[in-house]
């Protein structure tokens, strides 16, 4: 199986990539293409050290043209990863299933509830694939939360509070050309991971939601509501806080902050769940700041979202939920190969019902919250119900 990744930016650096490239490794699958607009993006993507130094002889093809006419050129059922900024996947992953491709996308799928149905509908009658990569489901406690969830051993959520700050420099970067208060918000980019996780764990779907936020500037002058503060009722009446934004610390150890806390109760009994996702138990300091962005000489690394392993080469190894979350959803692309019309449908759609992959109908409520939340942050946080 090919694959052809559209988008050459951090996501594809820093996880897509180099899990495909072990992938191949391994040969489960065939030639990368890697598409973006610009030589320059291609041309840093191919000589980034890490890549180089993990995955030493193995390279991609540079595509400069635009992504349809490399999409359309594939051979029937292949892969096409969709790597773009959020507003841009629509197109490409619609574009990629009349090109009759299987599709991994990164999260969110799109950002609107009808256009989540309409891929839907489009990968159902092809019988495609669209896996949306929410990798924090494959974090090894995710899935243990949820099987303990579901035996009952937590009885059932009331209460609960998260929060994904990521680092100050983030306002550096690119985020200023396009994380303005008209396009997006600290919620719905990253508040997204803890109520899709929510949903996971529990079964249970957010039914309404409000967003409070607080602008402020980036270096550039663009104003983005870079402090949220959500609300997210769920279909039991339960609750579940979420603060996000774009300001922990850059001196501060770990690339982010983030944790998820549960209360539940079966009536009878209080259980309790916490999940401390930046700090995974490992403290290093070292005797100089090593470089990089957000990089401190104390830190605190997590060993388990993406990390290369020297086994014994030749390069280096990726492993985590990271590359476990990439490698899965290829490897259901793979099992779809050769297979009947009919035989594809009957295997995504008990995937779908396996719920551990999000798919556009087990996932839909992740693109509710987020029109919902637009909606609310833009008039100072009013509760918005979902639509779906
Ligand atoms: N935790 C997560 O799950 C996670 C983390 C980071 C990013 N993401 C998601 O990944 C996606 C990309 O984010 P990123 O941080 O890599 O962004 P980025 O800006 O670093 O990269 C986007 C890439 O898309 C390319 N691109 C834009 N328009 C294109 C076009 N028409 N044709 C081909 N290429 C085009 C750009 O050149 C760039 O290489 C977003 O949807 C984001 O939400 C998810």
């Amino acid at each position: 199986m090919q694959v052809a990744m559209i988008g050459g930016g951090m996501i594809a650096h820093d996880q897509i990539l180099p899990s495909l490239y072990h992938l191949q490794r391994q040969c489960r699958i065939g030639a990368i293409d890697v598409c973006a607009r610009n030589r320059e993006t291609l041309r840093k993507l191919a000589e980034a050290p890490n890549l180089l130094n993990a995955f030493p002889g193995q390279i991609f093809t540079a595509r400069l043209e635009p992504y349809a006419e490399v999409v359309a050129g594939l051979p029937p059922h292949q892969l096409v990863v969709v790597a773009l900024p959020d507003d841009l996947h629509y197109d490409a992953v619609m574009c990629a299933l009349r090109a009759r491709q299987h599709i991994l996308c990164v999260k969110p799928l799109v950002l609107t509830v009808a256009q989540s149905e309409e891929i839907e509908k489009e990968s159902r009658e092809r019988g495609l694939l669209v896996g949306i990569e929410y990798h924090k489901r494959f974090d090894d406690r995710s899935i243990l939360a949820r099987r303990r969830y579901q035996a009952g051993l937590f009885g059932e959520f009331k209460l609960g509070t998260a929060c994904l700050l990521e680092k100050w420099y983030y306002r550096h970067s690119n985020f200023q050309s396009w994380f303005t208060c008209d396009a997006s918000d600290a919620f719905t980019y990253i508040g997204c991971h803890y109520v899709d996780l929510v949903a996971f764990i529990t079964g249970l779907k957010p039914v309404e939601v409000s967003v409070y936020g607080i602008k402020d500037k980036f270096p550039n002058g663009k104003e983005g509501w870079l402090w949220t503060d959500a609300r997210v009722i769920w279909s039991n009446g339960a609750c579940l806080n979420v603060q996000n934004a774009l300001g922990f610390p850059d001196a501060g150890p770990g690339t982010n902050t983030q944790s998820l806390t549960m209360y539940c109760s079966n009536g009878e009994a209080g259980a309790w769940l916490h999940h401390s996702d930046q700090y995974r138990g490992l403290q290093y300091c070292y005797t100089r700041n090593p470089g990089g962005d957000g990089a401190t000489t104390y830190a605190e690394p997590s060993p388990d979202y993406f990390q290369y392993l020297d086994l014994g080469g030749p390069g280096l190894v990726p492993t985590g939920y990271g590359y476990r979350s990439v490698a899965y959803i290829t490897e259901r692309a793979l099992e779809l190969q050769g297979l009947s019309l009919d035989d594809r449908r009957r295997l995504i759609a008990r995937w779908e019902q396996d719920g551990l992959m999000a798919t556009p109908s087990n996932s839909r409520y992740n693109e509710a919250v987020v029109e919902a939340a637009r909606q609310s942050i833009a008039n100072n946080g009013v509760p918005v119900k979902l639509k779906a």
